[in-house]
C-alpha cells in the first residue's frame, strides 16, 4: 500500500490587529485524502500572494466571506495534476486553481477556479500574474472600467507593482499619456526606462506635490486607484472635468486597526466639489470576458511586448513572512510563493 503524502497547509490562528504577524498563523500537517470520482490532487508549484488576503483575515465584511479561524488561508496557485479520478484532467496536466496556502489541493472538476494552463506558451509563474488575475485586472480596469481615449492622461499608483505595472503599459500601447506613482527612485526609474511611462513619481519624496504637479500640466482624466491615504488626497489637487477614477483597491487602509473608521478613496472623493466618476470593480466582474484579456496578455508576453518583473521566494512555510512585504513595499513585482519543483 502506498503511504499517504503529508500536506504542510497554513491556517488563520488569530485575527491581525493592524499589521500581520507571523504570530497570526499556524502550520498544519495532514494526510492527503484518498480521492474520490471527478476529483483531481494537484501539487502546487506555484503560489500567488495578493493584498485581498489580508482583507479576509479581518473579521469585517466585504465583497467575499471572512476566513474563519483554523481555516487555510485563501491564495490562487499554479500547479501539476498529478493524480486523477476526472475524465477532464490527466496526470501531468497544468492547471490555476484555489489551493489556499497549502501543498497540495484536491479540486473537484467542476470547479470554475481549477482551470489548465499551459506553460509551453508562457512560464507558469506568469499565470499568476500578468497572465493571470493581476493582468486580467489591470486589463479591464482600465479597458473596460475607465473608457480611455487617445491623448488622455492616466495616473497610476501602485506603479511597478502586479497591476500597475500591467496598467500603465496597456495605457501607452493605447496612445495615453502614462504618470506612474511609486514608493522608491528605484521602482520609477523602473516604470520609466524599462515599461516606458511618460513619468513616475515618488510618493516618499519631500517634494511629492510638487514633483507630481510638474507632470500634470494638462491634469488628470483617468486615475487608477490601488492605495488611497495620502497618494488620492494628493491627486485630488488634478482632476480635469469628465475624469475617471476605477477603483481597484486601497492597500494603504489595510492594515488598519478598524477598516470601517478609515478615510478610503470613497470618503476622499466624496468630499470633493467635483469629483470623478468612480466605482470599485471587482476582476471577476468580467469573468464572462477572461478569455478576451488571456488572449491579449499571453499575445503582449509571448511577443515581448509586455514586460513584467516576478519576485518569487522560496518556502510556503515563510509565506507569512512573504506576504507582510505587499503592505512595506518591499516586493518588487508580483510577489510568488516557489512551493515546490516540479
Ligand atoms: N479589484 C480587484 O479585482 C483587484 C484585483 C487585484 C488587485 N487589486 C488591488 O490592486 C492593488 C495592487 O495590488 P497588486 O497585487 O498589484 O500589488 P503590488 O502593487 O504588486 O504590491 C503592493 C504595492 O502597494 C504599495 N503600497 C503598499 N502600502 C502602501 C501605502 N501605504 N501607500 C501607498 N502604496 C502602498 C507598495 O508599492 P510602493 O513601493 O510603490 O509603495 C507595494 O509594493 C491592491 O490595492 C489590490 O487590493 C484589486
Amino acid at each position: 500500500m502506498m503511504t499517504k503524502l503529508k500536506n504542510l497547509s497554513i491556517t488563520l490562528k488569530t485575527r491581525p490587529n493592524g499589521m500581520i504577524d507571523s504570530e497570526n498563523f499556524s502550520k498544519k500537517i495532514s494526510e492527503v485524502e484518498t480521492l474520490k470520482e471527478n476529483q483531481v490532487l494537484i501539487k502546487v508549484l506555484y503560489l500567488s500572494l495578493d493584498p485581498y488576503m489580508r482583507g479576509r483575515m479581518s473579521e469585517a465584511k466585504s465583497y467575499a466571506d471572512p476566513l474563519q479561524i483554523g481555516e487555510i488561508i485563501t491564495a490562487e496557485s499554479a500547479g501539476i495534476v498529478i493524480e486523477s479520478k476526472s475524465t477532464k484532467y490527466s496526470v501531468g496536466e497544468y492547471v490555476c486553481c484555489r489551493s489556499g496556502w497549502q501543498e497540495y489541493f484536491i479540486s473537484n472538476d467542476k470547479d470554475p477556479m481549477t482551470y489548465k494552463i499551459d506553460p509551453k506558451l508562457v512560464p507558469l509563474s506568469t499565470y499568476l500574474g500578468v497572465c493571470g488575475m493581476t493582468g486580467r485586472t489591470a486589463y479591464f480596469g482600465l479597458m473596460k472600467e475607465a473608457s480611455p481615449s487617445k491623448g488622455e492622461t492616466l495616473v497610476v499608483s501602485a506603479a511597478s507593482g502586479a497591476v500597475g505595472s500591467i496598467v500603465g503599459q496597456i495605457g501607452k500601447k493605447i496612445g495615453l499619456n502614462v504618470i506612474g506613482i511609486a514608493g522608491s527612485d528605484e521602482k520609477c526609474n523602473y516604470v520609466v526606462d524599462e515599461l516606458n511611462f511618460d513619468g513616475c513619481v515618488n510618493y516618499k519624496s519631500a517634494f511629492f506635490r510638487d514633483e507630481l504637479a510638474s507632470k500634470l500640466d494638462s491634469g488628470v482624466d483617468i486615475y487608477f486607484e490601488s492605495v488611497g491615504g495620502l497618494v488620492t488626497e494628493t491627486v485630488t489637487e488634478f482632476f480635469n472635468s469628465g475624469s475617471r477614477s476605477p477603483i481597484c483597491g486601497y492597500i494603504s487602509n489595510y492594515n488598519a486597526k478598524d477598516i470601517t473608521k478609515v478615510k478610503t478613496p470613497f470618503h476622499i472623493f466624496g468630499a470633493m466639489k467635483n469629483p470623478p466618476k468612480h466605482k470599485f470593480f471587482l476582476v471577476f466582474d468580467h469573468y464572462a470576458n477572461f478569455n478576451e484579456a488571456n488572449e491579449f496578455l499571453i499575445g503582449g508576453v509571448r511577443s515581448g511586448e509586455l514586460k513584467y518583473k516576478e519576485m518569487i521566494l522560496e518556502g510556503l512555510e515563510k509565506a507569512p513572512e512573504y506576504f507582510k512585504r505587499l503592505f512595506t513595499g518591499s516586493n518588487f513585482g508580483k510577489l510568488i510563493v516557489k512551493v515546490a519543483d516540479q
